[in-house]
């Protein structure tokens, strides 16, 4: 890994042992995209990446000369309103009303590892040897605007990591209108797109198209990265697969409004943005005044998306996710949603913990509906204090009686949330988002407090750290159930309203990182309404996200699958649920249930005690299992095999660092009659291990299992009268290998 400049070209190369990225600086001063991709030697110049063709209808920068236009050399951070009419990484209106700027370059400076963003989420290192970072000053002579690049390049290889910081050096405000996190300008346009998407209960499914000349977004303007679109979107040649071939994943580590989007223009070249949703964003900056941009993760492979989803899960299971859970397999939980919704009291909870403990179960969750009036979702959200009528003991008492069975204790929150039926309401009424004299739309019968203002967030913190410091509180699930609108603060000047949407998700990460810093033991897990804010930026904070309300077997495969794509194993909460669900009304075998689930986080969502004595054995087997083997679920190298977007089948496996063991997971969701022989090949395996299938007892050859394959249609066409071992639809078998010789 380095990064070099050399003086006399005045172009930079970083590179790692995977990835080059070169930049030049352009005659015009602005700084020019070379090249990125697969390793190339360092040179001090690449003359034949600058393109100087001279075409009609072109605009060109300097008189009597066509040499360079913007709109055909590729750009690191372009600007609108000169030679160059794509979509910009940035946009200033200035004192004057124009917002053209000219970003000169002025220096730089390359400094080990990599510095923290002020009040933002961002991936890390450790030591200072992990990283080199490169930060590139431009500045706009006219406004005295300067813009900070930053690029940051680690030793895991494959990786460029990079943020923008505007800074109004000037006399006069300015109002930054557009302040992208990533501008890249791609030679050509020869990709298919993979966008992550769907809506509440079928968050990111793969939608995949080719680019075309236009433009093609995914974005937010919810106010929370949401259950649409996912922060992450992929560009791979389109003979790509899981297993070779060139993709490029773009990442956002941010929480809140959201774009990206590829604009292909009129010469096949692709300009790929992702930042902050321009729409609704005006940021004022005052003389002296910085703003920084949330950090955009690249990560370029030449094999395939697996390897790609490889990169990102180390990245930001090591160097993104933080605390005392970063590296530890998560307890397996019960989760009393599904099982009571509101309708509980501290008794009934205590058997269904009870029962669970019984089972194996490590944490006991309890969800919605302890606290003030809350007896539905029409009353309570603001007032932290548990209702004496359910828990006559409080938090803390029902916290000492769980951990007396011998079980950890978790809570559920939803702090950016207040119902009007409610004290915090009552005595601030100003605290929430609204528009003066317009309606104030509700979503749940509830309404977003505006967490831009620093005491309102201050407030909240002080009666959740209550809690915490009182109670044995070893987990929180901090929700977030609808949408922001009319998205104004009652305490900002109209012309910083504009800043509301940032400002509301700094106050977030703001009371994130209180609790997180003051209560380090506490493992988070986010929630918004399932997935809606399932993103990098709040895995800094929580560790793991619930990442669907939708808990049914078969539609986790393709949530699930999707959201393999960029995050990691360890960070999807993943629970078995009661049959028929709840929001399918499926009925699927509990070992089909336990399959998805043991691909995550894995825990429980329904009542024990409801269950036969034969699903109890059964739920008893696969906490043991789960307990056995969950380092290597969460941790493992994970690989997609076969793909719930494409067929009938879905098929994932993941292996331990060593190669030593491997555990498959193959579902199958209708069953048909007389089906054809079928086989999968494995991945990641040591090609000269022996690994033994510890239910069957066969030895496979590493080669044997990646070459030939897994033989997945062995006893599968049942007779009538024989025992098929499952209800034939929606079934599941789980492979575990473990290496027994090598030759
Ligand atoms: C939405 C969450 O996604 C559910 O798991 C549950 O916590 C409810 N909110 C509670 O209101």
């Amino acid at each position: 890994m380095s990064i070099s400049f050399y003086e006399t070209t005045k172009t930079f190369h970083l590179c790692d042992q995977k990835i080059s990225y070169i930049m030049t600086v352009l005659p015009n001063g602005h700084l020019g995209q070379l090249y990125f991709g697969k390793k190339v030697h360092q040179r001090e110049d690449y003359p034949y990446l600058y393109e100087t063709a001279v075409r009609p209808m072109t605009s060109y920068v300097f008189e009597d000369d066509c040499s360079l236009s913007l709109e055909h050399v590729r750009q690191e951070y372009g600007v609108y309103g000169t030679t160059d009419p794509r979509r910009p990484a940035v946009e200033i209106l200035q004192p004057d009303g124009s917002r053209i700027c000219d970003l000169q370059y002025k220096g730089h400076e390359i400094m080990r590892g990599k510095p923290p963003l002020a009040g933002l989420p961002a991936t890390y290192t450790e030591q200072d040897d992990e990283a080199e970072t490169l930060r590139v000053v431009l500045e706009d002579a006219l406004t005295g605007v300067v813009v900070e690049l930053l690029y940051t390049i680690f030793t895991q290889g494959g990786i460029l990591a990079r943020s923008a910081r505007i800074t109004n050096a000037g006399t006069g405000s300015v109002h930054l209108t557009t302040a992208m996190s990533l501008c890249m300008d791609l030679p050509d346009c020869d990709y298919e797109w993979l966008q992550f998407s769907g809506a509440w209960a079928r968050e990111r499914h793969l939608k995949v198209r080719k680019l075309e000349q236009g433009i093609q977004a995914v974005d937010s303007r919810r106010g929370h990265s949401s259950h649409e679109h996912n922060p992450f979107i992929v560009l791979k040649r389109p003979g790509t697969d899981e297993c070779q071939g060139e993709a490029i994943g773009f990442s956002l580590v941010y929480s809140g409004n959201f774009l990206a989007q590829a604009e292909v223009d009129t010469h096949d070249t692709t300009r790929v943005l992702m930042g902050i949703h321009p729409m609704g964003f005006d940021w004022k900056l005052d003389a002296g005044e910085s703003f920084q941009t949330p950090e955009a993760v690249m990560v370029y492979t030449d094999q395939g998306l697996n390897d790609m989803s490889q990169t990102f899960h180390r990245l930001y299971q090591k160097r993104l996710v933080r605390g005392s859970w970063r590296d530890r397999p998560r307890p397996i939980l019960i989760n009393n949603w599904e099982a009571t919704y509101f309708d509980f009291t501290e008794d009934r909870l205590m058997e269904i913990a009870a029962r669970a403990r019984e089972c194996g179960v490590e944490l006991f969750v309890l969800d919605d509906g302890w606290f003030g009036a809350r007896k539905n979702d029409h009353a309570g959200l603001g007032d932290w204090v548990a209702d004496p009528k359910r828990l006559p003991r409080g938090i803390t008492g029902l916290a000492e009686r769980i951990e007396g069975l011998g079980m950890l204790f978790g809570l559920w929150i939803e702090p950016e949330m207040v119902n009007k039926d409610s004290d915090l309401y009552r005595a601030h009424p100003d605290w929430i988002l609204a528009t003066p004299g317009r309606r104030t739309s509700q979503g749940r019968h509830q309404y977003v407090l505006d967490f831009s203002r620093p005491e309102v967030v201050d407030c909240l913190y002080e009666m959740l750290a209550k809690i915490l410091r009182e109670a044995k509180v070893s987990y929180i699930k901090w929700d977030m159930n609808r949408s922001i609108t009319e998205c104004y603060s009652a305490a900002l000047p109209p012309d910083r309203q504009g800043e509301v949407f940032h400002r509301y998700i700094l106050g977030v990460y703001d009371l994130y990182e209180r609790l997180h810093r003051d209560f380090p033991h506490v493992l988070f897990e986010s929630c918004a309404s399932g997935g809606g804010r399932f993103d990098p930026g709040l895995l800094y904070y929580a560790p793991q996200a619930w990442a669907s309300d939708d808990s049914d077997a078969v539609e986790r495969l393709k949530i699930q699958y999707g959201t393999s794509f960029c995050y990691p194993i360890s960070s999807i909460g993943s629970h078995v649920s009661a049959v028929p669900n709840h929001q399918v009304f499926r009925h699927t075998p509990l070992h089909t249930r336990a399959n998805v689930a043991y691909f995550g986080t894995f825990g429980y969502e329904l009542d024990l005690n409801r269950m036969t004595k034969e699903e109890l054995a059964q739920v008893k087997e696969q906490t043991a299992f789960m307990k056995e083997y969950r380092e290597i679920l969460q941790f493992g190298t994970f690989y997609r095999l076969e793909s719930p977007f494409e067929g009938n089948i879905t098929c994932w496996m993941t292996v331990s660092e060593d190669r030593k063991k491997a555990i498959v997971g193959w579902y199958r969701v209708l069953n048909h009659a007389n089906m054809p022989f079928s086989r999968v090949r494995l991945q990641g395996l040591d090609l000269d291990l022996l690994y033994e299938n510890l239910e069957t007892k066969e030895t496979f050859y590493g080669d044997e299992l990646m070459n030939i394959g897994l033989i997945t249609s062995d006893g599968m066409s049942g007779q009538v009268g024989e025992n098929t071992d499952g209800y034939g639809d929606f079934d599941s078998r789980l492979y575990v290998f473990r290496a027994v010789r090598e030759d």
